[in-house]
């Protein structure tokens, strides 16, 4: 089965891939390569289509801006009125300068440093604590600033997300959040302090989610610790932040979930009525972006055939990161089947820099252009300049208009932040 059957917005029109009403190859051939694209209507799409698997239950969005932070996209979800899932003060930088209204903003972190949490005070934001190390800290910067701040706590609901290792963030031996009896703790101490505003709780289990039991296990614990932390502690939460997660379809025959069930599967079990906040990333804007990367290269060895292109784990890292499965199209001979099979090697020097194994493609040639799909989320993000290599442009796409978001990186951008003390400066 073709993976387009689920992306309405990449359709193959005489031989070549089209996204919206833009041919890719034009794309390629006027902007270069490796070039990222993203399709605005779709990325609306999903947002309308997660938001109404949430209304029964008012939900609100906080858009994770980790999985795409480009300011363009940014903007995108807040026209359609979603707000932010921050990882970093750079992300709530980048949240504000799009527009965001701080309090639409809530800051998740690990291991945050004095001076990050403080970044967040001053900003406004609402902050969800990781732990107990964290709270003292921000206690003490609301007392020496007289500064009230909201704050929500992160609380590891020890479930299997049944993902990627890498991935699951709620296991009894993650690193995230802080487990239950510690949690009631820290709310009874953010309690006593008059410049601790409580608001929320949260929880996030892990990313690419493709089954709905593990959520549903993860949502009745956590109701569960809300109901103590009412009987207990006398507590009641403006909001249930249930996290992200929700997977995509990278791969035609692979198991996934309508955000629909996973509505269904949770149960407000509350005498009073909280505020659902969701945090999807990939959901949003995963299958809306794609990476067109030219072929320069065809090489034969006695045991395999390779293609070769211009891109490597530093435009796109989730292959070699996740041994993650990316489809990949040849978008200029889009309506072709597929004869040979070959493996697609990224151009850095590392073993580990393979785009895609054992796929079969229309005869590829030198020149060729190759759409390697859903990479809109936890894609340009995670881009370097590994090997000294120019990190690319992005593009957005709406019907038959598009624009580039961001330009590709020059050569003056890899020295742009370097100093040469004096003693080198003539070497
Ligand atoms: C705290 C938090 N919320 C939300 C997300 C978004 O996850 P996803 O992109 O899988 O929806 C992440 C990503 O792992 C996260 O760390």
């Amino acid at each position: 089965m073709s993976i387009l059957k689920y992306k309405p917005h990449l359709t193959v029109r005489d031989n070549i891939l089209y996204i919206e009403d833009i041919s890719t190859v034009e794309l390629a051939e006027k902007f270069g390569t490796p070039l990222y694209v993203y399709s605005e209507n779709r990325i609306r799409e999903n947002y309308k289509k997660i938001y109404n698997a949430f209304k029964k239950f008012n939900a609100e969005i906080r858009f994770a801006c980790k999985a795409n932070s480009n300011l363009s996209i940014l903007k995108i979800l807040k026209s359609l009125g979603s707000g932010l899932d921050v990882v970093s003060i750079g992300e709530i930088y980048l949240g504000i300068l799009a527009g965001f209204d701080p309090e639409k903003i809530i800051y998740t972190g690990v291991n945050r440093s004095y001076e990050e949490l403080d970044f967040a005070v001053q900003s406004g934001v609402v902050l969800n604590i990781d732990s107990i190390s964290e709270l003292k800290k921000l206690i003490n910067i609301c007392e020496k600033r007289e500064k009230e701040v909201k704050i929500s706590f992160r609380v590891n609901p020890e479930v299997d997300p049944k993902t990627h290792e890498k991935l699951s963030t709620g296991l009894k031996l993650s690193k995230f959040g802080l487990h239950e009896e510690q949690a009631l703790k820290a709310y009874k101490i953010a309690k006593e302090n008059k410049y601790l505003n409580i608001v929320g709780i949260h929880m996030h289990i892990g990313s690419q989610i493709t089954s709905v039991e593990p959520y549903k296990e993860a949502f009745s614990k956590l109701i569960l610790f809300v109901k103590r932390l009412k009987k207990e502690l006398g507590i009641e939460l403006d909001f249930i932040d249930m996290g992200g997660g929700i997977g995509i379809v990278y791969k035609p025959d692979q198991k996934f979930i309508e955000p629909e069930q996973v509505a269904e599967s949770i149960d407000m079990d509350l005498d009073y009525e909280p505020k659902l906040l969701i945090e999807p990333g990939r959901y949003i804007v995963g299958d809306s972006g794609i990476v067109l990367t030219r072929v320069t290269t065809v090489k034969e060895t006695p045991y395999k055939k390779f293609i070769g292109v211009d891109m490597g784990f530093n435009v796109l890292l989730r292959p070699a990161m996740y041994n993650a499965h990316h489809e990949v199209l040849v978008a200029n001979k889009a309506g072709e089947e597929g004869k040979e099979v070959f493996d697609i090697a990224g151009n850095l020097c590392e073993s580990g820099d393979m785009i895609a194994k054992e796929r079969k493609l229309p005869k590829v040639e030198e020149g060729d252009i190759l759409a390697v799909l859903d990479a809109g989320a936890y894609g340009y993000v995670m881009s370097s300049n590994y090997n000294s290599m120019l990190k690319p442009a992005e593009i957005l796409v709406n019907g038959k208009d598009y624009y580039l978001i961001r330009e590709r990186d020059s050569l003056s951008d890899l020295v742009a932040k370097q100093i040469i003390p004096k003693h080198l400066l003539r070497c």
